[in-house]
């Protein structure tokens, strides 16, 4: 399943059809209501896996020192703060996303952290601002689940990277295990209400909780990157295939 508009020109927000401009504001709102307690929910609901999986994502890249890298719907900075290091003083980069509040925090946290050398731009994933070939690596973590049309902004990665230049997606995925899978949404069904607790709204958890059941599966999403020109696309489940990285190489 995937995000492609629809003969009606409708695309899925969770579980509803909106327009495509409808989809992009919802998501916008989502993030600005969410954006101060953000890393707080995302440790209560992913157990802290995520600070696991983060890394294993920077390390697929393959960047180094000198090294441009987009750090896309880039949020509160968590991949930004680990590929700092890796891209080194004389590296590039930029940490986008389509919510201002919540690269607001990001910048924040990041200054907080002595991480100061980091650009940030304010970007639809759709429409990149930047020009072709710029960068040697795309990173996106749990941010394409909700982009408006992932297959453009699939497109717009590619013209972004060099030749040889990586996109590493860590995303939300299906385990595959079926009691597994089971006990996971019975978890899952807590989520809105340590929302409402935490950040005093449920409706951006039951929004997360129904763009994952709309996520692709990993074999879907990996024929995606291969349709917007990827080659050597690889996945792999975390954790049951709660998680997963795809990774695809810009020939
Ligand atoms: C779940 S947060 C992930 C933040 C961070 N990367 C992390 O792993 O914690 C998803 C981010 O995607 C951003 N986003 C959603 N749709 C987007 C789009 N079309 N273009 C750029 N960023 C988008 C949101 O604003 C939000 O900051």
């Amino acid at each position: 399943m995937t995000e492609k508009a629809t003969d009606t020109g409708k695309v899925s927000y969770g579980r509803r059809e909106v327009t495509p401009a409808e989809k992009t504001r919802l998501v916008q709102n989502v993030f600005a209501k969410v954006a101060a307690r953000y890393d707080t929910m995302n440790d209560i609901m992913s157990l802290g896996t995520h600070r696991l999986f983060k890394p294993m994502a920077v390390e697929m890249t393959g960047l180094a020192k000198g090294d441009r890298v987009l750090d896309l719907a880039g949020g509160t900075g968590d991949m930004t703060a680990l590929l700092r290091p890796v891209v080194g003083d004389n590296g590039l980069i930029i940490l986008a996303d389509l919510n201002a509040d919540m690269m607001r925090v990001g910048r924040d946290r990041l200054l907080h952290s002595g991480i100061a050398d980091v650009s940030y731009c304010r970007v639809r994933a759709e429409s990149l601002p930047f020009r072709d070939q710029m960068f040697n690596a795309v990173t996106i973590s749990f941010g394409i689940r909700n982009f408006t049309s992932k297959e453009t902004a699939l497109d717009e990665i590619c013209r972004v990277l060099k030749p040889g230049g990586v996109l590493v997606v860590l995303e939300f995925s299906h385990p595959d295990n079926p009691l597994f899978a089971d006990l996971y949404r019975g978890f899952q069904t807590l989520w809105p209400a340590f929302g409402k607790r935490v950040v005093g709204d449920e409706e951006p958890y039951r929004y997360l909780v129904e763009s994952i059941e709309k996520h692709p599966r990993r074999e879907a999403l990996a024929l995606m990157f291969e349709d917007a020109g990827f080659s050597n696309v690889t996945h792999h489940p975390l954790a049951g295939g709660v998680a997963a990285i795809h990774r695809g190489v810009k020939p």
